[in-house]
């Protein structure tokens, strides 16, 4: 069989999410969660995993949180973030770690304004991604619902 390597077109998301799904499963790790408005049209999503940690025991690590442009600013990415702690506090997750780059102002901005904690390893030291923790306190503030925020809709079927 001849193979081409070439970069993904967005015609190749199907058989790609199929893949992302299969590795993730193959991991034992299929965790995501996704907001989307009736009709199927998904405004953001977030993936994140557990991970363990002898000291710490298991904890959560949130890889992606994404709100379509559109779509920002409107509670959307608070409301995902505390969906994806309190799959953590039930999980018996005691922290929740993820890490942003460092030009991405907003984002950091984002976590530091619900609790998080920057941690970056060894001190920032000009390069690299910062790590954000939120724990104890902050991670099951977090697993509540957002300031101003009422409960989510009942999922449908
Ligand atoms: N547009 C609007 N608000 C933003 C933006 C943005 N691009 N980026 C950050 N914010 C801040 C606002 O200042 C506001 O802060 P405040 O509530 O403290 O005043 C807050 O985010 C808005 O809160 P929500 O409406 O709940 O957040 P939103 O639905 O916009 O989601 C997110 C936030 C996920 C950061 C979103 O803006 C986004 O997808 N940005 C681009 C991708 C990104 O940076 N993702 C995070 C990378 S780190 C990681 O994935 C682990």
């Amino acid at each position: 069989m001849e193979y081409r390597i070439r970069p993904c077109a967005a015609s190749d998301c199907p058989q790609l999410l199929g893949m992302i799904r299969a590795l993730a499963e193959f991991e034992e790790m299929p965790e995501q969660v996704a907001i989307g408005v009736p009709g199927g049209v998904l405004l953001g999503y977030g993936l994140f995993f557990v991970t363990h940690s002898t000291r710490w025991g298991p904890s959560l690590y949130l890889e992606d949180l994404y709100v379509a442009p559109p779509h920002r600013g409107k509670g959307i990415g608070s409301r995902l973030l505390s969906k994806i702690a309190e799959a953590g506090v039930e999980a018996g997750c005691r922290r929740l770690r993820l890490s942003v780059l460092d030009w991405n102002e907003s984002a950091r901005r984002f976590y530091g304004a619900r609790g998080g904690q920057e941690e970056t390893l060894g001190g920032w030291d000009g390069g690299g991604p910062r790590c954000f923790v939120f724990r104890g306190e902050a991670l099951t503030a977090l697993a509540g619902p957002p300031p101003g925020v009422g409960p989510a809709r009942p999922e449908g079927p």
